[in-house]
């Protein structure tokens, strides 16, 4: 199979993942009207083309929380990215490391921090939600910090988790659920040799890494339901700005209204996310948000954006509109489960070629010179 893209990679992934898998990567919450949106309307701007500018040297690089970034992209936190392949935060931390690049590590990753964290050479990023366990919490960020973490990713959007109707029919949750999945694994033996018998244990290690006993994964989406605490607040997070000596941001920002609170709260960036459309059915695309929330808080804060990012041009597009630096989530995802590390190295350095040839068509030599002038103003 020939794979040049990141729909590409997408198709390669469904054949090889077992459907609960693919459809809970892929999927968005309710009828995936933001899930759909975010790609659509960030495909929908209109770049200005300009020529004959000398374009033969070009930096994608830029400086990020005193770090320096190749391109101007991080992996977003993705749990259970073990599933999708063998130890697949490690092979994925490599792959962003190999790059010159962030990889975020979720707090319901398979893969414990202390396990990444040692593979690779430039510090990762800690993603932490909110659990009803404040214990865990703090013992997270104890660990993460320990571990050289550099940058805390704070999730705000999931003080519960969306409607995912996908879930039921693929048999991550619904009736007879671990029975469905145990033939979708034994009928996709590439991925049970790899992940089902090779990538073991499946846990959540940071969660069983706390409790000293595994958490194991046969119900994972109730898990998260009885865990995540819908009582979160900014006066909770004070104590973790406190706590966490390092840059924190905040992701899941869609409102100009939070991102100013934001910056009133002390954080170092926001991350301008629905989640790759999981979370609220129906709200405002990254691309359509990040136009006022910059207005609001550029220039105060870093702003960066996920959802809906698939390749390098959409990153110059995100860039355009407002943010210092954009996130992939699924993109590399679908990389990983098609190919592992090599897959996400690949993937990566498509997106950097993409963005080279966005920068040049547009004539900007450096990610600084990405901004709204090269939008075509549509009526
Ligand atoms: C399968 C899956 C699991 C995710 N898990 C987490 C997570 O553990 N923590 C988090 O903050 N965001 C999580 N996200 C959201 C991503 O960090 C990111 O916001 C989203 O994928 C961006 O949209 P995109 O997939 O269109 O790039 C997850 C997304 C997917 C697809």
């Amino acid at each position: 199979m020939i794979i040049s893209s990141t729909s590409d990679y997408r198709a390669a992934a469904q054949k090889r993942l077992p459907p609960f898998l693919f459809h809970y990567i892929d999927g968005g919450a309710y009828a995936e009207q933001t899930l759909r949106r975010n790609v659509e309307d960030l495909a929908a701007v209109a770049l200005r083309q300009r020529v004959l500018k000398d374009m033969s040297r070009l930096d994608t690089s830029i400086e990020l929380f005193g770090e320096k970034l190749s391109i101007p992209v991080a992996l977003s936190p993705v749990g259970l990215t073990g599933m999708y392949r063998r130890r697949g935060e490690v092979q994925a931390a490599r792959a962003a490391d190999a790059h010159g690049i962030p990889f975020t590590m979720s707090t319901v990753s398979v893969c414990p921090i202390e396990e990444v964290a040692p593979k690779i050479k430039r510090p990762m990023w800690f993603q932490l939600y909110v659990l009803k366990d404040r214990g865990f919490m703090q013992n997270a960020l104890e660990r993460a910090q320990a571990a050289g973490c550099s940058t805390l990713v704070f999730t705000v959007d999931m003080p519960v988790p969306g409607a995912r109707y996908r879930d039921a029919h693929s048999g991550m949750s619904g009736p007879n659920a671990a029975m469905r999945r145990y033939w979708q694994s034994v009928t996709h033996p590439a991925w049970s040799m790899d992940v089902g018998l090779l990538g073991r244990p499946h846990d959540l290690g940071n969660i069983s890494a706390y409790r000293g006993s595994p958490t194991g994964l046969a119900d994972y989406i109730g898990w998260l339901g009885a865990n995540f605490d819908p009582s979160i607040s900014w006066k909770d997070l004070e104590w973790i700005r406190a706590f966490w000596k390092g840059p924190m941001v905040i992701k899941g920002i869609l409102d100009p209204e939070d991102a100013k609170d934001a910056v009133r709260f002390g954080a170092d960036g926001i991350i301008v996310s629905n989640h790759g459309g999981r979370q609220l059915d129906g709200v405002l695309s990254s691309a359509r948000a990040l136009p006022a929330i910059a207005d609001a808080v550029k220039g105060q804060i870093k702003i960066l954006a996920d959802s809906g990012i698939r390749n390098g041009l959409d990153v110059v597009r995100a860039i355009a509109l407002g943010a210092d630096c954009a996130m992939i989530g699924r993109a590399f995802i679908y990389a990983l489960a098609t190919s592992g590390e090599a897959g996400v190295k690949h993937l990566l350095e498509l997106l950097e070629k993409e963005m080279r040839v966005a920068m040049t068509l547009t004539s900007v030599s450096k990610v600084s010179d990405i901004t709204g002038d090269l939008l075509v103003r549509q009526p």
